[in-house]
């Protein structure tokens, strides 16, 4: 926690109120304010009970667990732990035997605008004997398994087979490098990586399985027995003998039926590596049992699903959102989903509402950064706004990844949700696993800019560094005082980082989000104002500021020293800044703008494109207190180009906050 509570101070006051209709709250699963109190009050009543209870009824046990909450470790929580089940079972095999059995499970676009479409049954079969075929590459039962894949069926196909076996999938987005690739095979321990040959995305064809080429060339990663590649597009790659295979290969002649592993509950179903405090991303370990009811859960309380739902969640399987919205809730909850490979610009900036169109999409879950670039868009060119095409299927619409703007809420409601559907803001984290504070879109009234309320049996609350509750109206720091089934177990390879970075001991023992946070006076409403620590947001991308600068400096032939800070941006909601000192004299001019982009080009080889600086100043040192501590707040003053206002008098070098303001 690097900001005192009072630098979070609430500055919005937000009155527009957007009750749902009496229509949508008749139909809701959870119906008006009086359905939420409800299940707050059975959880309330019966902590243990509530969750057994919802346990029992959304998920399928192969062994029915008899321990609800096991304490005994804390913070190290088990749930449901003697209970076992399969993930992959509770997504495909609960359908079969049923009417979804023959309801599509998936219609995917590819970035060309071509559709394909799949059943229940036949992404069964598909995922069994990609299961079959990894247990015939001597993949088992606790092993990690890397994916590196386009937004395809087939990248789908490869986290559920993980899960069919008891494999454990470890998915890195396609914007990480060569190196982060690396880092996340070693720290994991992975036996195989699943790719692509290439992935499409705006017309392009980018390289996957060259980039894991290049990781394995790196070294250490002596663990992996074998590359899977998924031939997305008939240009070849290389191929090394016996490592390497298509998906062509290893499925010739594998049965389509493949009896799902049963795991415990608390068995790792995957590891998704993400940004913190330091230089070194987290693997966030997660459950079986806990994860899978949350998603399912989830789909059934945020988006009110019902049986003829066609439901689009934009996220990349790369990320969190991905992983609880594309490959298990919507399949976990049997709805038919959109998954599309592309952009949103391409082959123009409508393309998002003409596919909601052409899919009669009913619910549409997407980014505010996505969203804010669709506005400008819209606003600049007529023929790309969502007015152009037919949005009367959308009943939900929802926002997540980071804060949404209310003037951004705004439009979204008025050009997308044509003033009829309810936009669920819903806040949650890599670590949460799936929603913990949102709207309920049949019960909450909305406010613009709100996250609103927790969910039933989410203990969220806002408190000041000693872990007391502050009054509502004040800022403070987001908590959790109660565990939740699918919350993060641990972090892999490392618990002590776990305890220390989640549940640190002034806060007694509560679970610490990492984000500043204030309650409404009147409602007691949640408003997300931003992390506390050293992570940004870069177009609901998570980025750590310290593995920047880390990878900065690691460019030893040119950096000394490297300062990383935020800056707020329209579109991506927050850029990347970076103080820079050379080992040589200040560049200016073109000099300077070389030398940048060279830095720029440095940090998306160590990191990734999308941990690219957006601006990049030099100096002739960075400011520093006399202990030699950078000052990180003067900093992002200065790249938001405020006059500073603060105390220097500390500073060891106050000139240098001049020639910084002026590099630019
Ligand atoms: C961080 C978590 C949640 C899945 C995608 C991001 C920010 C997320 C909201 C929201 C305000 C939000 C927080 C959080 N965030 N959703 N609705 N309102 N802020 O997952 O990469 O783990 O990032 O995203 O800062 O801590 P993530």
């Amino acid at each position: 926690m690097s900001a005192p509570t009072s630098a979070i101070e609430s500055v919005l006051v937000e009155n527009r109120v957007f009750p749902p209709s009496d229509a949508v709250v008749k139909a809701a699963r959870v119906s008006g304010m009086a359905g939420y109190d409800a299940l707050c009050a059975e959880a309330d009543k019966d902590f243990e009970g509530f969750w057994a209870r919802l346990a029992r009824e959304n998920v399928n046990w192969s062994k029915p667990f008899t321990r609800t909450l096991d304490t005994s470790n804390a913070p190290f929580f088990k749930w449901f732990d003697d209970g076992e089940l399969n993930a992959s079972a509770n997504c495909l095999d609960r359908h079969i035997g049923t009417p979804t059995e023959n309801k599509t499970a998936i219609v995917f676009e590819a970035d060309d605008g071509a559709v394909t479409k799949i059943t229940y049954k036949e992404l069964l079969a598909r995922v069994s004997q990609f299961a079959n075929a990894l247990k015939a590459h001597g993949v088992a039962k606790g092993d990690r398994v890397l994916i590196y894949m386009p937004m395809t069926i087939e990248g789908v196909i490869a986290m559920q087979a993980c899960a069919r076996i008891g494999a454990t999938h470890s998915v890195v987005f396609g914007g990480f490098s060569a190196k982060a690739v690396q880092e996340r095979i070693i720290d994991a321990g992975a036996v195989a990586v699943i790719t692509a040959n290439y992935q499409m995305r705006g017309g392009k064809e980018l390289p996957l399985k060259a980039i894991i080429d290049e990781a394995l060339a790196m070294g250490g990663c002596d663990t992996i027995r074998n590359v899977f590649v998924f031939e997305r597009t008939a240009t070849t790659c290389n191929m090394v003998p016996g490592r390497d295979k298509t998906f062509g290969e290893i499925l010739a002649g594998q049965s389509t039926e493949c009896a799902p592993v049963p795991v415990g509950a608390e068995h790792p179903l995957f590891i998704l590596y993400t940004s913190g405090s330091t230089g070194k991303p987290k693997g966030v370990q997660h459950s079986t049992g806990g994860y899978l009811l949350w998603a399912k859960l989830t789909m059934d309380w945020t988006f009110d699903l019902r049986a003829d739902d066609v439901f689009w969640c934009t996220a990349d399987i790369g990320w969190i959102t991905g992983h609880t919205y594309v490959a298990y809730g919507p399949l976990a909850a049997g709805a038919t989903q959109i998954i599309f490979e592309g952009i949103p610009t391409f082959p123009n900036a409508g393309r998002f509402w003409q596919m909601i169109e052409k899919h009669k999409c009913t619910i549409f879950y997407t980014a505010p950064t996505a969203i804010r670039s669709l506005i400008k868009a819209a606003e600049g060119d007529a023929a790309v706004h969502p007015a152009r095409s037919d949005l009367s299927s959308l009943r939900i619409l929802g926002s997540v990844g980071e804060p949404i703007n209310p003037e951004a809420w705004m439009w979204y409601h008025k050009n997308v949700g044509g003033e009829r559907c309810p936009i669920v803001d819903t806040f949650w984290q890599t670590e949460t696993g799936g929603h913990v504070i949102t709207p309920l879109p049949g019960a909450t009234p909305l406010v613009p800019g709100s996250c609103t309320l927790p969910l039933p049996g989410i203990a969220a609350a806002i408190v000041d560094e000693t872990g007391n509750d502050v009054a509502n109206g004040a800022g403070g720091i987001l908590v959790i005082k109660k565990p939740w089934p699918s919350m993060i177990r641990t972090i892999w390879n490392d618990p002590e980082r776990f305890k220390k970075a989640y549940f640190p001991e002034e806060l007694k023992g509560y679970y610490l989000a990492g984000d500043g946070a204030v309650r409404s006076a009147d409602r007691g409403y949640f408003r997300i104002t931003g992390r506390i620590d050293d992570v940004l947001n870069v177009s609901g991308h998570r980025m750590g500021t310290m593995e920047i600068e880390s990878a900065l400096v690691s460019k030893t032939d040119l950096v000394a020293e490297a300062a990383v800070v935020g800056r707020p941006d329209d579109v991506t909601g927050e850029a990347i800044c970076a103080f820079v000192v050379l080992k040589r004299a200040r560049p200016t001019g073109e000099e300077a703008k070389q030398i940048a982009n060279e830095l720029r080009n440095w940090v998306a080889k160590e990191i990734g494109p999308i941990a690219k600086p957006k601006d990049i100043r030099f100096g002739d040192n960075l400011p520093k207190t006399r202990s030699g501590k950078i000052m990180r707040r003067l900093l992002r003053s200065i790249a938001k180009g405020e006059a500073i206002t603060q105390d220097t008098s500390t500073l060891e070098n106050p000139a240098i906050l001049d020639q910084l303001a002026k590099a630019n």
